[in-house]
């Protein structure tokens, strides 16, 4: 019998419309992921985009819409198993019996939950209603751990940012088994996405659809040369100094719109391009308005397959809500088999119900 393949596991938050920063931070990477040996699941995390959302958002529409756009950026639903968080709801069960095992004080340290108490005016959370946060927030981590441990995930790809709620999913998966003296849970492990973190066009640090600062993959060629036009150049510190032939990485001593022009530039046109405007700033000349003319055509080149597969034939609602289908079924059972050993383990025994 073939030795059983190893499950590598990533969650994505339904954010609709994809850009830059997710291509070069987690597609590119789950394309090409999928090309090795090893069984990837990727799903859309839409109960987790619940846990900050304070009315009502199309999630569905935003789902669809990004995993067409997965499609036409290479993943393929044939190879990767991709399905919907909410399509696997023994999740939240899961979840909850989790929860039973987890701390408050030690969610209390996780990141989210800092994060969203840090953006409260005067971190204050003792208003009328007592601490504004979300139960549901404040048990991200239970839930993303829920996510993890149901289907048995060997491998969690994550940026940075996330490294804690997977080493919390581990610590939960070992807290369990040992409380209940068994191996109900398959203990994870965390690796880094060697991503890269693409800085807004604005020249903030991070591109982000909600910092309003992101190139679209879907973007079309008028949209694209009116962001380039926009990136701040005015700042500015002037030529390097030094030999003017040196191909070394000048990016990090550049401001911040010029950092952004030159990084996209790097990862989009050919070597000799990005070499070409790498001795122009050395020298100091005037060529701004080419360099962004020029980065534009290359963003232009690298969305035209992207936005032509987004709509090809057989890449639709329907092709896409077919495939979320087909996976959640074939996911269901493992899932199924851990809830219920879990059930078994804390003592309440397995459903009666569920056949
Ligand atoms: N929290 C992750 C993020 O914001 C998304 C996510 C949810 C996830 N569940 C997961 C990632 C499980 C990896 C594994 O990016």
């Amino acid at each position: 019998m073939a030795e059983k393949q190893e499950v590598v596991l990533s969650g994505i938050r339904p954010t609709g419309r994809l850009h830059y920063g997710n291509y070069f931070g987690a597609i590119k990477q789950f394309v090409e992921l999928q090309e090795q040996d090893q069984l990837c699941y990727y799903f859309i995390a839409d109960y987790h985009a619940l846990t900050t959302a304070k009315e009502r958002v199309d999630y569905f529409r935003y789902t669809l819409d990004m995993l067409r756009t997965y499609v036409a950026c290479g993943l393929d639903p044939k190879k990767s198993v991709i399905y919907r968080q909410s399509d696997l709801p023994c999740t939240a069960e899961l979840n909850l019996l989790l929860s039973m095992i987890s701390n408050i004080g030690h969610l209390e340290r996780g990141t989210t939950y800092k994060d969203a108490i840090a953006k409260l005016p005067g971190g204050n959370t003792d208003g009328p209603d007592g601490n504004p946060i979300s139960y549901g927030l404040m048990g991200y981590p239970i839930l993303m751990a829920a996510d993890i441990l149901i289907v048995q995930a060997d491998k969690v790809p994550v940026g940075d940012d996330q490294r804690q709620h997977v080493e919390m999913a581990s610590d939960m998966a070992r807290k369990f088994n040992h409380r209940f003296n068994c191996e109900a849970l398959k203990i994870p492990q965390g690796v880094s996405r060697n991503a890269l973190r693409l800085p807004g066009l604005d020249g903030g640090t991070k591109m982000g659809k909600s910092e309003n600062n992101d190139l679209g993959l879907l973007d079309d060629p008028k949209l694209v040369l009116k962001k380039v036009k926009t990136i701040p150049t005015s700042t500015d510190p002037g030529p390097i100094q030094g030999d003017s032939d040196a191909p070394a990485d000048i990016i990090p001593q550049l401001a911040p719109g010029l950092a952004v022009i030159y990084t996209l530039l790097d990862l989009l046109a050919p070597e000799d391009v990005y070499l070409d405007f790498v001795g122009k700033y050395r020298r100091g000349e005037k060529f701004y308005g080419m360099l962004k003319n020029t980065l534009a055509e290359h963003i232009n080149d690298f969305n035209a397959p992207i936005i032509d597969g987004f709509h090809a034939e057989g890449n639709n609602d329907e092709s896409v809500k077919q495939f979320l289908m087909e996976n959640a079924e074939k996911v269901t059972p493992v899932a199924l088999d851990t809830v219920e050993n879990c059930r078994e383990a804390m003592g309440i025994g397995r459903s009666l119900y569920r056949a």
